[in-house]
């Protein structure tokens, strides 16, 4: 299949299917002496579904992580991490239908065209939201290592469907209440309303998409590695390799078209002896590189494809049009759960390029 690998020095290759044996990750170039438990993982898996299944997929995983390399003693040891899953729930009859019915919006059509009679379609395969847990396990040693050098990175939901909080939460915020509330909101009124939202397109049989909001605090100036190699190209193409994005934007975004350069610029300022800006249009990275602001990402989730509703499609074997009704367990809104995978995407990223750029040393000692 190829393509499974992504980053330079902290490498993270994802593998496994929704419905095979186990999905897992290995993470090589990690330093030695970084602490890490099976327990560390845990927790982040656990946060990966909101506890109010009502707006979650029926297919809820127990996801037990496995470290089978890499840790000994409690601390990394600087060979490769490997880290398992195994799937327990699978329903793989629910998935027959798509074999030859591809459902619009899903990886069915695409996936049969390039890999034909071999494409593992069962709960969408590789092109499941459940090969995500990958990047989760590896996000959980980046996470780790970025913190020895004082960098955090929180995603939260800003909006679902036409739901969309006006002004950014403080990270305060983010931090104590995105985990209070299902849809991953810290905005308590919002997420109340997110979550009925969710649940009425669900009864209808449809699905909404939303936008994830990432915020890198502490990430010094000078990380990143233009020209190709530069640090919003490679947030960018990671975020994009999670199912179901499909826009990206750095600070302003697409509203910095709308703006003058007088409006739009982040004028500089010495702040404490060092150089900062006013305001953080550019998203905290400029030509490529990082400029001491946090770096401000936003994700745009598309609705989740499969729906109950009845939709047009081809029937592949007899080349005929027809329509398909999806079956399975699936979240009626994929935003909640991406939320903490985008927070891995972007940490993946950060603790690569940092490592690259001398700013994580090669050992370290037992620091979180
Ligand atoms: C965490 C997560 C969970 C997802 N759950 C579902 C689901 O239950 N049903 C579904 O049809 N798509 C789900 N998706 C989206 C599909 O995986 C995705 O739309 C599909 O692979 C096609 O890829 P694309 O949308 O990036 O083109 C999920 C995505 C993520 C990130």
């Amino acid at each position: 299949m190829g393509g499974n690998s992504i980053g330079k020095e902290f490498t993270v290759t994802s593998f496994g299917e929704s419905h095979g044996k186990c999905v897992g990750v290995v993470v090589d170039g990690c330093p030695a002496g970084l602490s890490l438990s099976e327990k560390d993982v845990q927790i982040e898996l656990d946060r990966r579904i909101p506890l109010d299944s009502k707006i979650v997929s029926g297919r809820i995983e127990k996801d037990a992580a496995t470290i089978l390399s890499g840790v000994f003693n409690g601390l990394t040891t600087g060979a490769p991490i490997s880290i398992v899953v195994e799937n327990k729930e699978a329903q793989p009859s629910d998935y027959e239908v798509v074999k030859d019915l591809p459902r619009p919006a899903h990886a069915d059509y695409t996936a049969g065209v390039k890999y034909g009679r071999f494409n593992d379609y069962r709960g969408g395969g590789r092109f499941s939201g459940r090969v995500t847990v990958a990047l989760i396990m590896a996000g959980v040693i980046a996470k780790r290592l970025l913190r020895t050098v004082n960098v955090d990175v929180l995603a939260y939901t800003k909006a679902v469907g036409k739901l969309k909080i006006g002004e950014s939460p403080s990270l305060e915020e983010i931090r104590k209440h995105k985990y209070d509330t299902a849809v991953r909101c810290p905005n308590l009124e919002y997420a109340e309303k997110m979550e009925k939202a969710i649940i009425s397109a669900k009864k209808e049989g449809d699905s909404l998409g939303g936008i994830i909001e990432c915020i890198a605090v502490n990430v010094p100036a000078g990380v990143g590695d233009p020209l190709f190699d530069s640090l919003d190209a490679d947030i960018a193409k990671m975020l994009f390799c999670v199912p179901a994005v499909k826009g990206v934007e750095f600070g302003a975004g697409f509203e910095a078209a709308e703006l003058k350069g007088s409006e739009n610029n982040d004028a500089f300022q010495l702040q404490g002896g060092r150089v900062t800006a006013f305001s953080n249009n550019a998203g905290g990275v400029l030509g490529g590189i990082s400029s001491g602001m946090p770096i401000v990402v936003r994700v745009a989730v598309k609705p989740t494809p499969s729906i109950s509703k009845e939709q047009k499609t081809v029937n592949l074997q007899d080349m005929k049009n027809t329509t398909v009704i999806v079956e399975g367990r699936h979240d009626p809104c994929v935003v909640p759960k991406a939320v903490p995978v985008v927070e891995a995407a972007v940490a993946v990223v950060l603790a690569d390029h940092m490592i690259r750029a001398g700013f994580i040393s090669k050992i370290l000692d037992g620091r979180k």
